[in-house]
């Protein structure tokens, strides 16, 4: 059956204090609304999101993420309810269900969602998701008649018996498209906070024959994020849970609790990664590949068997084939590093390829950008690049060649040559020892 998604996410997100849109503040590396919308990456419907403030930025986002995502401009915030039927034109003809999530609630689980479409074939109309609350504070109370959801109660509306139950709403709703809509519309505000309340849905459709029924979910999953300590709270859940992951899935961290991980990292089964390691987005690290201490990647990936770090920056399009090694303070940016070839010191390597078997000396620079255009550098294999060699792109290091020392190579350097680049050297005969003890001498005299 066709699921629709719907996700809410036109809050103001005023207690963030922030001029970017709550949706957008990122979570490991991506905004909070992608997360919600990872675990609906199985469903085969349109997915619709919410604007309301900052929505310009958030359909941006949203864009770059997926184009077919559609969006419903909500510009009064009048209620869920109300959110919920500005997105009547853009699911206009979807049919199927329609499954409602909120964008600043990232942990809902694609087995969750299973579960209410379970629900949803064995019978129920409306299937709202509730979770069991530690401490049920100002959440949405679930009264329920046997296995029957009878009616949702706001805290500000419920009575003294409501406000003891703990069994709680977390937002999450599936229901058949047409029906939400139409009971969505059907919605008042006669309430305490004179909203349009989704959560009027279970008695509306009573009234009509309609069936509403609850799935449950651990607390964990409806986790919402309304403020910088609660955004700092979920990253830090995150990380527990990757890397717990990480080490079910055989991955050694020498001290899990400093390594940092994206939503999208893929670290091979016998990869090593060491302390202090941050993994921004778009990293994978094959099996037996060694991540030493301190290091930076990003939109990386490390072939089997390579080494990076200590200390070593691997940005976008860093592409490291087997055996590669990548050391100390060296940055790789947009670059193919050959198998078993080596750049193990102080180096910049960007828009660049390197073939297999090169050694890259200390120091050396690929010059990559003139000030308005970036430039490639091309260099072959088993090339021996000399220490603090600058290259000046664009340029080309043929198979079996060499730069010297210092050489500041500004053009090709055919294969099986050797590139020099640099003055001639000169040793002026005793030079020296008389420069010195004229210098000691000008010492001596200024102290008097
Ligand atoms: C809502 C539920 C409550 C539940 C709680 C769980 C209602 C009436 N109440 O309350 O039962 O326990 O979530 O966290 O549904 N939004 C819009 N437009 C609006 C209003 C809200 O897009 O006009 C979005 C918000 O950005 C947010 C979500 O809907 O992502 C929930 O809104 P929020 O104001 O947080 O609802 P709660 O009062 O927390
Ligand atoms: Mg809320």
């Amino acid at each position: 059956m066709t699921t629709n998604v719907l996700l809410l996410a036109a809050g103001e997100g005023s207690r963030m204090l922030s001029d970017t849109p709550k949706v957008l503040h990122e979570l490991a590396g991506a905004p909070l609304f992608q997360h919600a919308l990872s675990a609906t990456a199985d469903l085969d419907g349109r997915r619709v999101i919410v604007i309301g403030h900052g929505g310009d930025a958030v359909r941006k986002a949203a864009d770059k993420l997926d184009e077919r995502i559609l969006f419903a401009e909500q510009t009064k915030r009048l209620g869920t309810a109300h959110a919920v039927t500005t997105a009547a034109e853009a699911l206009a003809g979807a049919g199927g269900d329609t499954l409602i999530l909120y964008g600043d609630t990232p942990f809902i689980r694609a087995e969750t969602i299973r579960a209410m479409q379970d629900m949803r074939s064995s019978g129920a109309d409306i299937v709202f998701l509730g979770f069991e609350a530690a401490d049920p504070a100002r959440y949405g109370r679930l009264v329920k008649d046997g296995d029957r959801l009878v009616k949702i109660v706001e805290y500000a509306d419920a009575s003294m018996e409501e406000r003891a139950i703990t069994l709680c709403n977390s937002g999450v709703v599936l229901a058949e498209t047409e029906t939400l809509l139409r009971l969505a519309a059907a919605v008042g505000n006669n309430n305490a906070a004179g909203e349009y309340y989704l959560t009027d849905l279970p008695v509306l459709g009573a009234s009509e024959g309609i069936v509403t029924k609850v799935a449950i979910c651990d607390e964990a999953e409806t986790l919402g994020i309304n403020s910088r300590a609660d955004l700092a709270e979920a990253e830090a859940v995150f990380q527990q849970a990757a890397r717990t992951a990480a080490l079910e899935n055989g991955v050694t961290l020498v001290a899990p609790e400093t390594v940092h991980f994206a939503h999208d990292t893929v670290l091979g089964r016998d990869a090593v990664v060491e302390q202090f390691v941050v993994f921004g987005p778009g990293v994978t690290v094959e099996s037996g590949a060694r991540i030493r201490a301190f290091s930076h990647l990003e939109g990386a990936h490390v072939s089997r068997g390579a080494i990076v770090g200590p200390y070593a920056r691997l940005r976008p399009g860093a592409e490291l084939s087997n055996d590669a090694r990548i050391g100390n303070f060296v940055e790789v940016k947009n670059a193919q590093i050959g198998e078993g070839s080596k750049v193990n010191h102080l180096s910049y390597i960007g828009d660049a390829a390197i073939g297999d078997g090169s050694n890259i000396g200390a120091g050396t620079i690929t010059c990559n950008y003139d000030g308005v255009f970036k430039h490639r550098t091309e260099i072959g294999k088993d090339v021996f690049i000399g220490s603090s060699t600058m290259l000046v792109a664009p340029v080309r290091i043929g198979d079996e060649a060499m730069t010297a020392s210092g050489s500041v190579i500004t053009k090709d350097v055919p294969a099986g040559d050797m590139g020099v680049g640099r003055g001639r050297q000169e040793n002026k005969n005793g030079f020296a020892r008389k420069l010195f003890a004229r210098l000691r001498a000008a010492k001596a005299a200024e102290k008097g």
